[in-house]
């Protein structure tokens, strides 16, 4: 903790007296690229605001190589801000948009034109420095706002949902330009979605948060193959994982989403008498003959055709769960659901990811 670039330590922020922020701890390095990746109202652009100065914490402290940010007003934090509306003057050209914040620190014109030149260059829009906002798309209108950012060589650069206001194809290609452009200016970045997809692709670690807290931090990897709990499990991965209530006998009887049911050797090692969810991921699963061994007992609901592949819709007992596949399947019919990669088991509550079903008793 003590050798990261930035350290968040308890940090608590409220908006008359309602918690939003609930005692969060983050420590992350020299350029890394960090997510708060959570659903809308969890907190996320709370967090940046709190670290830009713009909102005053209640309780909890923030440090930027070595010193406390805390008693340091905004203007001085020496952090980049970029926000899903661009906020750009609209009738300033894109130079004299970027070059703002450098005449507001009164650097010379010399230094400010080098810089300027430097940060179009850097975001790809050297040719259009001459333009208004209004006469570019979207997606350049975003990468002004980044230059605009990077141009006072920030400590921090934050990004809080910088591609939302895109359409699809352009968030996708900027998704790739911005992590690109991380990489060739090494900035320390925090960006917050509640896109679990841009989150995956972008970062070397994504926080999880939910209800002002922080369920799980780790590695892409991390989170999608050993959630912590069942939220995270559930939140990440499109479409969402299913959870199966299991559940186990003393006489060793397996019921999953209320049908008798009987694991494969490696499911059935790692079960103890208890209750227990299963997390199926639909890609990490196969339709396969209703008599299959090991196979969960299915019904479908329905097929959603997507050129690359099919979404099977099932029910098991009463539990809805998807399974990705190679075709389609008639709605009706039962069939069997192989779990193809082991599958992480959490407690009755979702809690917590457990390796075995311990006794209730
Ligand atoms: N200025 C404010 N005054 C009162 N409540 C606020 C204010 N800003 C945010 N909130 C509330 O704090 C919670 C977290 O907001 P926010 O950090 O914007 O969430 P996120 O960015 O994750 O969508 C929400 O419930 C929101 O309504
Ligand atoms: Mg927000």
């Amino acid at each position: 903790m003590s050798d990261a670039y930035l350290t968040i330590a308890d940090l608590r922020v409220g908006f008359a007296s309602v918690p939003v922020v609930r005692d969060v701890s983050l420590a992350v390095q020299r350029g890394e690229f960090l997510v708060l990746l959570g659903p809308s109202g969890c907190g996320k652009s709370t967090i940046l605001k709190t670290l830009a100065g713009l909102i005053a914490a209640n309780a909890g402290t923030i440090a930027l190589d070595g010193t406390r940010l805390d008693p340091v007003p905004p203007h001085r934090r020496d952090i980049g801000l970029v926000f899903q509306n661009y906020a750009l003057f609209p009738h300033m050209s894109v130079a004299a948009n970027v070059r703002f914040g450098l005449d507001m620190r009164g650097v010379s014109r010399a230094e400010a034109d080098s810089r300027v030149a430097e940060a179009l260059a850097m975001v790809r829009l050297a040719d259009v420095e001459y333009r208004l906002p209004s006469q570019l798309s979207g997606g350049q209108q975003q990468r002004v706002a980044l230059a605009r950012a990077l141009v006072v060589r920030p400590r921090l650069l934050l990004l809080d949902e910088p591609l939302s206001n895109l359409d699809a194809a352009l968030r996708a290609q900027m998704r790739f330009e911005l992590k690109d452009l991380h990489r060739r200016a090494g900035l320390t970045t925090i960006m917050v979605t509640h896109d679990q997809m841009e989150a995956m692709a972008m970062a070397d670690r994504i926080a999880v948060m939910q209800a002002g807290a922080i369920r799980q931090i780790g590695t892409p990897a991390d989170i999608y193959d050993r959630p912590g709990d069942a939220f995270v499990a559930t939140f990440v991965g499109t479409p969402p994982a299913a959870l199966l209530p299991l559940s186990v006998a003393a006489d060793g009887a397996v019921r999953i989403a209320g049908l008798p049911w009987s694991p494969p050797p490696a499911i059935a090692a790692a079960l103890a008498p208890g209750d227990a969810l299963l997390c199926l991921r639909p890609e990490r699963a196969v339709l396969v003959a209703p008599d299959t061994a090991g196979a969960l007992p299915a019904r479908v609901v329905g097929a959603e055709y997507f050129g690359a592949d099919w979404l099977v819709h099932v029910t098991v007992g009463a539990t809805p769960a998807i399974v990705r596949t190679g075709g389609p399947a008639a709605r009706g019919d039962m069939v069997g659901v192989l779990i193809s990669v082991e599958a992480p088991l959490f407690d009755a509550s979702g809690a917590r990811r457990i390796d075995r079903i311990f006794s209730m008793s």
